[in-house]
């Protein structure tokens, strides 16, 4: 058999360990070969591949980023795309593709299994935003990274006594946020799925700064968004993906608190540095598992799956059901938060 492999949407720490576990299955447990096809569908559209073997994956389980290389593409593109792509696949001699992806990534793998192409879908993303698997990779070490770093910042905040406000990744889904945030005992966590009020978080900073406290450490998801009425967010408006662009919620609140509260405010913008370099050891034994188990499918003929994390099991999930809705943080979750924050 072969296999194609190809890593859509951004990238993700864990991404080359699922290339180097299908390599590795593939060849060692059934003789068959691996092509990559390089900056996620572009690649298939453009006819831009890489033979895989098993040297050319040494040393990729630690390795952050993907060594075949990723790109967004707009959804018009792939639609139209579907015939060439299927030609593509065929003068590779592919039987069945693995496309590593998050929501869009693999929201084109569920339109092209649709079309009849064998896919067996691997989820990633550091948002953790995919449904039907309990965590996906790069999570992990997007929360120890950003915990890392707001431990920092509380002994900077409490020396001067001052509010700092940490944005994180999150577009639509908080959970980062929410990690991180309880993680490294953040005073109060902001994420998309609850619009704030303003009004309430300036309570809080004066609240805490009365009862002595030294400092206030707030996390912002970066799509977290104010209550109607309560502040106006500059609109960014969409990036051809149709995507909203930010606009820096975090600064732009801390703008606000300083101005309501009269406290000093500082703010940091974690950005990319979440998603880059290695891979946690828990990224790295899921994202192997998730090639391994993606490697079966695709030879026992299980297409238009999703591999998924359940408990502690890896099962099979069809592909149009996980991408049917995103996996927000539900509101008993954020409940949980109450006797640690505020
Ligand atoms: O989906 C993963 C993610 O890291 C989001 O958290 C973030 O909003 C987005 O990608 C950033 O995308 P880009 O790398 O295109 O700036």
């Amino acid at each position: 058999m072969r296999i194609g492999v190809l890593t859509g949407g951004g990238d993700c720490p864990g991404l080359n360990a699922v290339i180097r576990s299908v390599v590795r299955t593939a060849e060692l447990s059934y003789g068959s070969e691996v092509v990559g096809f390089r900056n996620g569908w572009r690649g298939l559209l453009e006819n831009e591949s890489t033979p895989l073997s098993i040297p050319r994956v040494d040393g990729l389980l630690t390795r952050g980023g993907t060594t075949l290389g990723s790109a967004r593409v707009a959804p018009e593109q792939l639609n139209d795309g579907i015939d060439r792509m299927r030609d593509v696949l065929a003068t590779h001699a592919v039987d069945v593709l693995v496309p590593i992806g998050g929501e869009g990534t693999l929201t084109a793998a569920a339109m092209l299994s649709r079309a009849g192409v064998p896919v067996v879908g691997v989820p990633k993303t550091i948002d953790n935003d995919i449904d039907g698997t309990d965590l996906t990779f790069g999570f992990d070490t997007a929360v120890s990274i950003a915990t890392e770093m707001i431990d920092r910042l509380h002994t900077t905040a409490e020396s001067h006594q001052r509010v700092l406000l940490v944005e994180v990744m999150g577009r639509h889904a908080g959970w980062i946020a929410l990690h991180a945030g309880l993680a490294s005992g953040a005073h109060l966590t902001l994420v998309p799925e609850e619009p704030f009020d303003v009004t309430e978080v300036c309570k809080l900073v004066t609240n805490r700064f009365d009862r002595g406290d030294s400092h206030v450490i707030v996390v912002v998801s970066e799509g977290a968004t104010p209550k109607p009425g309560s502040m106006r967010l500059r609109d960014g408006g969409l990036d051809e993906f149709g995507h909203r662009r930010f606009t820096g919620v975090a600064q732009q609140l801390g703008d606000e608190l300083e101005r309501r509260t009269g406290k000093e405010v500082r703010t940091t913008v974690l950005g990319h540095v979440q998603r880059g370099g290695t891979p946690t050891s828990f990224d790295r034994v899921l994202a192997t598992r998730f090639g391994l188990h993606a490697t079966i499918a695709a030879h026992e003929g299980h297409t238009g799956q999703m591999v998924a994390l359940q408990g502690t099991r890896i099962r099979l999930v069809p592909l149009a059901d996980a991408v049917a809705r995103l996996k927000t943080v539900p509101a008993e979750r954020l409940a949980e938060t109450a006797a640690f924050t505020g």
